[in-house]
């Protein structure tokens, strides 16, 4: 006899389900590989991770775990080699002085970032966010029961944040902030000044900042990364740097990411991540330290070609009627101003793909419905081609 309590019922879900759909950048992407799959000859620019192959010595690195048997259960927040290069390799990035102890490996950048909102927010707290954002920054913070204040940065200030708004959306909840330097979608990079700015607003409200620079070794010339401990070496006390290997080794399938903080935070962290999946994979760990001790060339060869690509499909795209394109200083995103096709970026999207086989995330999700975030690790082909189905597509709107 069936039960007359269903498992198969909305009403079994969550409240806190009410604000977290399945994120619309992996959706685009899905829809968009199904088609090729189909046979169809699509443009793909919306992968959020480089085109390359995981270098060959980071690969091997990983076949080595495997033959040695180093394929076990690993201390929950991560080998102590692993904690102690990415130690190292912060300090020698940033002139912090962060211990092996203060970092906690996870299952990519975003388990750190999950893990971080869960150990220092909570409802009633309010955390901003600045906008055009990361698609899970607010998915993130609402699972941890507490509130996203939105503020926004507009194309007049090249999507820098607004030291003045900032502290006018601040409030007595206020705990924490967000910061993405290289910015996704925009790929904005804040300079030095306004860093310092937010450090001073930071320390007189006592908020954390957490501070996602998983960008940060991809940053065009004459652009330069600052992260915020350096411009203000003793906020380190309030702030948690989030990073990881995903873009920056092209390692995003191999799921390695850390947070550096607070020694107490780190411990908090790392009770949740005992409970939730405990340690990142053995393999993948030993394949990330790999990827830090190693050769760091390709990082500079990869900048280098991407450079290229990204002022190609720049200059495409601001020949579009209808579209303004800013020129990223870092990640591998254009982030492009839709408003003069006079519809949602969302049924634009839908055209391109529909009408074009051209697909591009909407910027709905980044909290900005008249833009659309083009991914640049392609090739020049397809950079070439995307743009040409896109100026005819244009033409006949
Ligand atoms: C700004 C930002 N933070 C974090 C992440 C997550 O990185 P990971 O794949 O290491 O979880 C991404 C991935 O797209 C990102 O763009």
């Amino acid at each position: 006899m069936t039960s007359t309590k269903t498992t198969n019922n909305s009403h079994a879900l969550t409240d806190r389900l009410r604000y977290v759909e399945a994120s619309p950048t992996l959706a685009l992407a899905a829809k968009a590989k199904a088609l090729a799959k189909a046979g169809k000859s699509v443009i793909d620019f919306t992968a959020g991770e480089p085109d390359l192959p995981t270098p060959e010595p980071v690969k091997q690195a990983g076949i080595a775990a495997i033959s040695q048997d180093r394929t076990r259960y690993t201390p929950v927040a991560g080998i102590p080699e692993l904690r102690s290069a990415i130690a190292g390799d912060l300090n020698k990035q940033r002139q912090t002085h962060y211990s092996a102890s203060q970092v906690l490996v996870s299952c990519g950048a975003k388990q750190a970032l999950f893990n971080s909102f869960q150990a220092l927010c909570q409802a009633g707290d309010e955390v901003i966010v600045l906008s055009p954002y990361w698609v899970s920054y607010p998915p993130l913070v609402r699972l941890a029961g507490a509130t996203p204040v939105i503020v926004e940065t507009s194309k007049r200030d090249q999507f820098l944040a607004d030291v003045a708004r900032i502290q006018a959306a601040c409030s007595p909840a206020t705990k924490a902030i967000v910061l993405n330097s290289p910015n996704n979608p925009t790929g904005a990079v804040f300079d030095e000044e306004r860093l310092v700015a937010i450090a001073q607003l930071a320390h007189e409200r006592n908020l954390i900042v957490i501070s996602d620079e998983i960008y940060d070794r991809l940053v065009y010339p004459p652009a330069r990364h600052h992260s915020i401990v350096q411009c203000s070496p003793a906020l380190v006390d309030q702030t948690l740097i989030v990073s990881g290997v995903s873009k920056t080794y092209r390692m995003t399938g191999w799921r390695i990411g850390y947070v550096a903080g607070p020694q107490t935070w780190i411990e908090a962290m790392e009770a949740i991540q005992s409970h939730s999946t405990s340690n990142p994979s053995s393999i993948s760990q030993y394949a990330a330290l790999a990827a830090l001790q190693g050769d760091q060339a390709s990082i500079a060869q990869m900048v280098e070609m991407y450079q290229q690509r990204r002022d190609r499909l720049v200059k495409g795209l601001n020949a579009l009627a209808g579209c303004w394109a800013q020129v990223p200083d870092g990640a591998f995103y254009v982030w492009c101003d839709v408003s003069g096709l006079k519809q949602p970026a969302a049924a634009i999207a839908a055209q391109w793909l529909e009408d074009a086989l051209v697909a591009t995330i909407p910027g709905e999700g980044f909290g900005a419905p008249h833009y659309i975030r083009f991914s640049f690790p392609v090739s020049l082909e397809t950079i070439d081609e995307g743009l040409r189905r896109l100026s005819q597509w244009v033409a006949h709107h």
